[in-house]
C-alpha cells in the first residue's frame, strides 16, 4: 500500500539542517512543501508533463493532481522564493516510491535531478534501506538519468516502465 502519512521530507530544516545545493553562486534550498505551494507546483508539473500527456491523448486533471499532492510527502527546491524543483514521495511498506521529480526548464542539466534522487536515497537509507521505485514513460529522456543513477527496469505498464534501485545496508546502491 502506498501512502504519504509518513512525512520524511517534513524533517528537512530541523534534524537534518537545511539541505541546500549550490549552482555557481545560486543557493537552492530544499524545504517541505505547504498547501501555499500547490498552485506553483501544479503549474510546474503541468508545464513539464504536458507533452507526454498529449502524446498519450491524455489531458491534465487538476482535481486529481491536487488530491495526490495532499496525500504525498512533498518538498520544494527554491531559489529565494522561486520554485526550482519539486520532489514527491510515497511510503510503501516495502519501498519508497518517487512519485514526482520535476525540475523547471531553466535549471535542468545542472545536477538538480540527480541531487534530489540522491536525497531520496539518503532518506531511504536512514529508514531501513528500502528500495526506491518509480514509474517513467517509455519515451521520457529521464529514463537515461535513472539508468545512470542505478535504477533498473522491473516491470512494464501500458506506455511506461517501473524502475527500481536497491540500496545495501550502508545506503549505497546494490549493483
Ligand atoms: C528528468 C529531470 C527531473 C532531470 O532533471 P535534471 O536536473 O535536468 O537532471 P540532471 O541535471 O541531474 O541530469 C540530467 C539528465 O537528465 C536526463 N534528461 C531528462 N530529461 C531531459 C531533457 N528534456 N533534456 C535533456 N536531458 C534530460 C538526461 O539524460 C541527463 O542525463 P545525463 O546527465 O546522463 O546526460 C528534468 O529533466 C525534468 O524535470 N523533466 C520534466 C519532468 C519529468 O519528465 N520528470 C520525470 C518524470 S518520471
Amino acid at each position: 500500500m502506498l501512502h504519504g502519512s509518513r512525512q520524511w521530507l517534513t524533517g528537512i530544516g530541523t534534524a537534518h539542517g537545511h539541505a541546500s545545493l549550490h549552482l555557481g553562486r545560486t543557493r537552492l534550498t530544499l524545504r517541505p512543501a505547504t498547501p501555499a505551494d500547490l498552485a506553483d507546483v501544479e503549474q510546474l508539473v503541468h508545464d513539464n508533463m504536458r507533452p507526454y500527456l498529449t502524446d498519450q491523448g491524455l489531458s491534465w486533471n487538476s482535481e486529481q493532481f491536487r488530491r495526490r499532492f495532499q496525500e504525498a510527502d512533498n518538498a520544494c527546491l527554491v531559489s529565494s522564493a522561486a520554485l526550482v524543483a519539486f520532489l514527491s514521495l510515497l511510503h510503501a511498506d516495502d519501498h519508497l516510491h518517487v512519485r514526482e521529480l520535476q525540475v523547471s526548464t531553466d535549471f535542468r542539466g545542472q545536477g538538480v535531478g540527480t541531487w534530489l534522487i540522491r536525497h531520496a536515497e539518503a532518506l531511504a537509507g536512514e529508514h531501513g534501506h528500502k528500495p526506491l521505485r518509480l514509474n517513467v514513460m517509455k519515451h521520457n529522456p529521464a529514463l537515461r538519468l535513472y539508468r545512470r543513477l542505478g535504477f533498473r527496469v522491473t516491470a512494464e505498464t501500458p506506455g511506461g516502465l517501473v524502475m527500481e534501485k536497491r540500496l545495501d545496508t550502508t545506503g549505497h546502491p546494490t549493483l
